[in-house]
């Protein structure tokens, strides 16, 4: 895992906080694809800092469950929501092995499906643990703004990815796998989950006094992708 979930936890959810990337793109965007969640049992996985936990405690969300790899990032969701979140460390690349079958209305997974090689174990946990009539929600790297970075040429190819990030002011080393939208929604029907929509996301308007550069490139660029599917029958 890269040190920028570990090592420069805290530095990165102070970033996030306000930032466009997330705070004025990503996070309006999976949010519009969200009904309302009051009262509504919510699991949040790889739950970084908490920005997400924060959003879901001031909406009276009813049970709310985070889960991340990185032990830093779980003690910083803990140490801020105490007892309002039940928090724990867990590779969702095994999905969520400690989850009861049936049991929630709403998984979240912002920016975090990139980490994960193979997602056929998440999404068929995801399956396992959502209601019926429950969704799940995840945004990842858009796999078209992704193969800009590819090596072997070949879109339809699953490649590891290195790259240098400055998210939190200095260079970071990141890894991540970019593969093909088939690849994606392969596996989220082979799961037995249906897609209900898919977004491109829309950066705030807020967003061009931080930084016109920035967004006018997600004005015109596509960067992340957002979707929602839902499980309609066991
Ligand atoms: C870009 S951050 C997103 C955090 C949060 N979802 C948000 O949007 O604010 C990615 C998070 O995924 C976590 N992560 C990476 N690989 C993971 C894995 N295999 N299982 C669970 N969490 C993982 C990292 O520790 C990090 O907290």
């Amino acid at each position: 895992m890269s040190e920028m979930y570990t090592k420069h936890a805290i530095k990165y959810a102070k970033v996030v906080k306000d930032n466009i990337y997330n705070a004025l793109f990503e996070r309006p965007s999976t949010i519009a694809l969200l009904d309302d969640v009051e009262g509504k049992d919510v699991i949040d996985m790889g739950c970084g800092p908490g920005a997400y936990a924060e959003w879901f405690i001031q909406q009276s969300v009813n049970q709310l469950t985070c889960t991340d790899l990185s032990d830093e990032m779980v003690s910083l969701v803990k140490g801020k929501y105490g007892s309002k979140v039940r928090a724990y460390v867990q590779d969702i690349a095994a999905g969520l092995p400690l989850e009861k079958n049936d049991s929630a209305d709403i998984i979240v997974c912002p920016l975090v499906l990139h980490y994960i090689e193979d997602l056929t174990t998440v999404f068929k946990s995801v399956h396992r643990v959502l209601k019926t009539g429950g969704y799940m929600v995840f945004s990842t790297h858009h796999p078209f703004a992704d193969f800009e970075c590819s090596q072997s040429g070949n879109y339809f190819n699953r490649e590891r990815v290195e790259e240098e990030w400055d998210t939190i002011g200095v260079p970071v080393k990141v890894n991540f796998y970019r593969r093909s939208l088939t690849e994606i929604t392969d596996a989220i029907t082979s799961s037995g989950l249906m897609i209900s929509r898919i977004s491109e996301g829309c950066v705030d308007e807020r967003a061009k006094e931080l930084s016109e550069t920035t967004y006018n490139y997600l004005k015109n660029n596509p960067n992340f992708i957002f979707i929602k599917c839902e499980k309609v029958r066991t």
